[in-house]
């Protein structure tokens, strides 16, 4: 990393997360009654970018939101957790919209609408990314963005971090310029898994496995396994994204790999036991309190 760029910048999505409570997914043609809903802030880039900068980080946040009251409600979301967003926001697109089913063990099942989300450009990305000392962006936007925030990243000194979520093929032909990618377990198996990844230029995978924690895999090492904290989920959406986004901030603030992994489980765990994909609860001291509590 270079001397003269400094903090997280994250590019990717946002998105107004629709939350019903329910037993267990429908069947098709099924129409299933939920309970309890619930309306909040999300995109794996706003969760990403919102807890890099409740762990400590200047953290700025890349993405394309429409012209409506949801775009407003996640411009709100960032600047009450400190973020320096950058939102274009779209005259023709709406804001990106999830529909989350969450299950009663606290796992989920979700389906996004992309709105202004498949609107984020080059120019946007490669502007967004600007004196970032820590570069980290998922794949809910347009991939070519993606590569192109990944490669200006990389040319400038910082370090890359590429979440490769939803998993998508291109990640492979991205991996020139990802110091250290992030998959979920079975993200990793749809591209192949942690042998192919290196194999095709991934030096660090860092590949996490919800309660069972999070391994560490680099090229030429015996791979390093972090505990997750034990925990009883509320709901676990945007658990990962909160892990990600620590991560990046732990990393931007000079920690080394061992440690910010477990500064990012407990981010993931903090977040997992509130409602929503972000939580005020997050921050330097509660992560602290929980990394000094094992
Ligand atoms: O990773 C969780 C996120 O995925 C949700 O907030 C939802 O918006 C989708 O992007």
């Amino acid at each position: 990393m270079s001397d003269t760029l400094t903090g997280v910048a994250v590019v990717g999505s946002a998105n107004l997360d629709l939350v019903v409570e329910v037993s267990r997914p429908p069947l098709v043609g099924e129409t299933l009654l939920g309970r309890a809903g619930g309306r909040f802030s999300g995109g794996k880039g706003l969760n990403q970018a919102v807890a890099s900068a409740r762990s400590g980080a200047l953290t700025r946040f890349c993405a394309v939101v429409g012209a409506d009251e949801a775009g407003d409600v996640l411009q709100q979301t960032l600047a009450d957790a400190g973020v320096a967003s950058v939102l274009r926001r779209s005259a023709d697109a709406p804001t990106g919209v999830a529909h989350v089913l969450a299950f009663d063990d606290g796992d989920n099942s979700i389906i996004v609408a992309a709105g202004a989300n498949a609107e984020l450009d080059v120019d946007d990305a490669v502007a967004g990314i600007e004196g970032a000392a820590v570069v980290l962006a998922q794949l809910e936007v347009p991939v070519v963005s993606v590569a192109a925030a990944l490669r200006a990243g990389r040319s400038a000194g910082a370090l890359t971090i590429l979440n490769a979520a939803p998993a998508h093929e291109a990640t492979l032909g991205m991996l020139a310029d990802v110091d250290l990618l992030v998959v979920n377990e079975t993200e990793c198996d749809d591209l192949g898994g942690v042998d192919r990844l290196h194999d095709a230029g991934a030096h660090i995978v860092v590949r996490t496995r919800g309660a069972g924690g999070v391994d560490l895999h680099r090229v030429g090492s015996t791979p390093v396994h972090v505990e997750a904290f034990p925990i009883d989920p509320v709901d676990t959406t945007g658990a990962g994204d909160a892990f990600c986004g620590a991560l990046a901030a732990a990393l931007a603030q000079g920690d080394v790999i061992e440690a910010a992994l477990r500064r990012a489980c407990a981010a993931g765990a903090i977040v997992a036991q509130h409602r929503g994909a972000t939580t005020s609860a997050l921050s330097p001291v509660s992560i602290a309190e929980l990394v000094a509590s094992r």
